[in-house]
């Protein structure tokens, strides 16, 4: 376990079974349809690539990088589209995969652009989902794991960019954050 790491919370074995079982789920749910998954960098990253690969369908992958936390650990609250997607969503099943869920502010955004872009159909899957943390109403409709109100890194999820590269997730030292 890395040094600034206090604790982990979900581990690597825990990761590979909650792709799977996602990953059973979404083939099931997007059997006949038209899926675009839409990942939200940079936190989708490593999610995304295990997620998509336990997926049995036909279907494109795009991204979109968005940003609110600017590094720090407490939502800015202001969304900003650091890159746009390069194709049209207008009729397609949007799945939106991301890391985690905390105030929704991303997510909702996020959503209200794509319907109003005119996708047919916009879900979301997370890994986790911190409902504690909730600024705006929003219930995600695959989820991987529920976890309680931790500053978590690792498997994408960054503190000023670092972490991201941990094959688990874990709550980082308080110290870390509280030195500067
Ligand atoms: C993080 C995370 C989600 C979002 C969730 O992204 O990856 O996208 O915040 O938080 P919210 O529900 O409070 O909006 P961040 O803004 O840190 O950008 P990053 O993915 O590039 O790290
Ligand atoms: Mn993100
Ligand atoms: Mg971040």
């Amino acid at each position: 376990m890395h040094n600034d790491i206090a604790q982990i919370l979900v581990s690597e074995q825990e990761i590979k079974e909650i792709c799977v079982k996602l990953g059973k789920q979404l083939t099931k749910d997007y059997q006949n349809k038209n899926p675009l998954l839409v990942g939200l960098l940079k936190g989708c990253m490593p999610f995304m690539a295990d997620l998509s690969r336990q997926i049995d369908l036909k279907f494109e992958m795009a991204y979109m990088s968005v940003s609110s936390y600017h590094g720090g650990i407490a939502s800015s609250g202001d969304v900003k589209i650091k890159m746009d997607l390069d194709i049209s969503i207008k009729g397609r099943d949007v799945l939106i995969v991301e890391d985690i869920v905390d105030t929704a502010n991303t997510i909702v955004t996020i959503i209200e652009l794509f319907k109003h872009r005119g996708a047919a159909s916009v879900k979301m899957v997370t890994l986790l989902d911190k409902p504690d943390g909730r600024l705006r109403e929003y219930q995600p409709e695959y989820v991987g794991r529920e976890i309680p109100k931790a500053f978590v890194v690792g498997y994408g999820l960054d503190y000023n960019e670092l972490y991201r590269n941990l094959p688990y997730v874990g709550v980082l030292k308080p110290e870390i954050y509280n030195q500067k």
